[in-house]
C-alpha cells in the first residue's frame, strides 16, 4: 500500500470515530444535524473528541478545540460536516479553528445549507489544508437535514415488526406481539428521540396504542399524530384517554364532520384538516404542515399497510426500521407491511440500502435507507 492510501484509510477511520460520536446527539439537536469531531495534535495523537450536544449549544469543532486547548496547535480536525462560516445561534466555527492554529481539516460532508456553507473557502484562505472526503457515515448523518432543507418536511422513519415470512399481523389483524420485549423497549427509546409518532386509524381500531415513550427518560416527548380522514377515532381510544401524557394532532379531510371536529377540539385535540390528493388526504401537505407550523423535524411512523403504503406512494419515507422476529405465519392472507403495488419486474420494486443490522436477543433490527424519490 502506498502512503497516500494509508493516509486516506487513517482519515476515514478518524471520520468514522467522529460519526460514532455524533450519533450520541440523536434526539437532542434536531432540527440541527448531528455532527462529531476528532481533534489530533501535530504528531497525529487523538487529543479530544466532541459532538454537537444540544440545539443552540456549541458546535462539535468548538467543543473539541476547547477540550484540546493549546496542544492542538498545528494539529488536525476530522469533522463529519463542513465547519460553519456564519453567525447562527453560535459564532462561526471557522474563526475558532483559525484562532486555535489548526493546520489541517478533514471533512466528511459539505454543508448543504447555503446559509452555513463556505467554510472550506474561509479555512483555505487562512492557509489551512482542507480535504473533503466521500464518507458514507457522514452522508447518513446529514441526510435528515438535507430532506428538511430540500423538501420542507420532517425526516420520516417507518417502523414495523414482522415475521420471517414478512407478515405484520394475522389475517384478522392481530399483531401483538410479533417482536420481543427487548425490541419493543428499543421502539420506546426511539419514540423518545423524535418529535412525532404517526399512526393511522386502522392501527387505532385494531391495537388501540398510546404511542407514548415509556422506556427510561425520553429526550423528547413526541406529539402523537393520527391520520383519521373522517374522524372515526372512538372517544374511549387510548390516544384520547392519555391527553395528559402527550399532545395529539388528528389529521382529517376537509369534509370531516364538523360536530366531531368541535368535540375533539374541546377535549384538547389539535384537529387539522387537509385537502384531498387523488381522492385521499394529501400526506405530503400534512408532513409539510407538521414541519413548517409545528416544528416537527423527525417522525416515527408506527402504522399498518394502509398508511405506510400511502407514505411510500407519496415518496415520503426516508428510512425503514424493520424488526424481524423468529416466527413464521405461513398465511398468504396475513398482512404485509406494504400493499397495493403491482411491479411487473423485480427492478420495479422499491430499492432500499441496508445501513445497519442490530441483533436484539432472537430478533434482528434492519435499518434501511430509501433513496430519495424512489419510495
Ligand atoms: N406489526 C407492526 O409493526 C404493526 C404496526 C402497526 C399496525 N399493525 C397492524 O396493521 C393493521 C392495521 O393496518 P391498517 O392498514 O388498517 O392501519 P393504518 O395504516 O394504521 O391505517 C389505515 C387507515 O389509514 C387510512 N389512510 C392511509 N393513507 C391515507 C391517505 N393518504 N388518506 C386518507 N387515509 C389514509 C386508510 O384509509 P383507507 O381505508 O381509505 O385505505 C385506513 O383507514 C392492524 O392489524 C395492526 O395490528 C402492525
Amino acid at each position: 500500500m502506498n502512503g497516500t492510501l494509508v493516509e486516506l484509510e487513517h482519515d476515514l477511520a478518524l471520520l468514522d470515530r467522529a460519526a460514532r460520536c455524533a450519533v450520541r446527539a440523536h434526539g437532542h439537536v434536531e432540527p440541527n444535524p448531528m455532527v462529531g469531531c476528532v481533534a489530533s495534535d501535530r504528531s497525529g495523537e487523538v487529543i479530544a473528541m466532541a459532538h454537537h450536544e444540544r440545539l443552540g449549544g456549541p458546535h462539535a469543532e468548538v467543543l473539541a478545540l476547547q477540550r484540546g486547548g493549546d496542544s492542538l496547535r498545528e494539529g488536525t480536525l476530522h469533522v463529519t460536516l463542513e465547519p460553519c462560516a456564519h453567525q447562527g445561534r453560535t459564532g462561526p466555527c471557522t474563526s475558532a479553528i483559525i484562532d486555535a492554529g489548526i493546520s489541517r481539516v478533514v471533512i466528511g460532508h459539505l454543508d448543504p445549507n447555503p446559509d452555513a456553507s463556505g467554510g472550506v473557502e474561509v479555512l483555505q484562505a487562512a492557509g489551512i489544508e482542507v480535504e473533503v472526503l466521500d464518507h458514507q457515515p457522514s452522508r447518513l448523518l446529514i441526510a435528515p437535514h438535507v430532506v428538511r432543507l430540500r423538501e420542507q418536511r420532517p425526516w420520516v422513519q417507518v417502523k414495523w415488526a414482522q415475521t420471517i415470512d414478512g407478515r405484520i399481523a394475522t389475517r384478522s389483524g392481530q399483531s401483538r406481539w410479533i417482536s420481543s420485549d427487548r425490541s419493543r423497549g428499543m421502539v420506546h427509546r426511539q419514540r423518545g428521540r423524535v418529535d412525532a409518532v404517526l399512526t393511522g386509524i386502522g392501527t387505532v381500531m385494531h391495537d388501540d396504542p398510546r404511542l407514548t415513550a415509556r422506556h427510561g427518560r425520553p429526550r423528547r416527548v413526541p406529539r402523537r399524530v393520527l391520520v383519521d380522514p373522517m374522524l372515526e377515532c372512538p372517544p374511549d381510544a387510548a390516544l384520547l384517554q392519555t391527553m395528559d401524557q402527550a399532545t395529539l394532532t388528528i389529521a382529517c379531510l376537509e369534509g370531516a364532520p364538523e360536530a366531531r371536529v368541535e368535540t375533539l377540539r374541546r377535549s384538547g385535540v389539535d384537529v387539522r384538516s387537509f385537502k384531498e390528493h387523488d381522492g385521499r388526504l394529501d400526506l405530503r401537505s400534512m408532513l409539510e404542515s407538521l414541519y413548517c407550523q409545528q416544528a416537527i423535524s423527525t417522525v416515527l411512523v408506527e402504522a399498518g399497510p394502509g398508511l405506510v403504503s400511502s407514505l411510500f406512494d407519496a415518496c415520503c419515507v426516508d428510512e425503514a426500521l424493520v424488526f424481524v422476529a423468529p416466527r413464521l405465519l405461513g398465511d398468504e392472507q396475513a398482512l404485509p407491511p406494504v400493499h397495493g403495488r403491482m411491479p411487473d419486474t423485480i427492478d420495479a420494486g422499491i430499492d432500499m440500502s441496508l445501513h445497519r443490522v442490530h441483533r436484539r436477543g432472537d430478533d434482528v433490527l434492519l435499518r434501511y435507507g430509501v433513496s430519495s424519490g424512489k419510495s
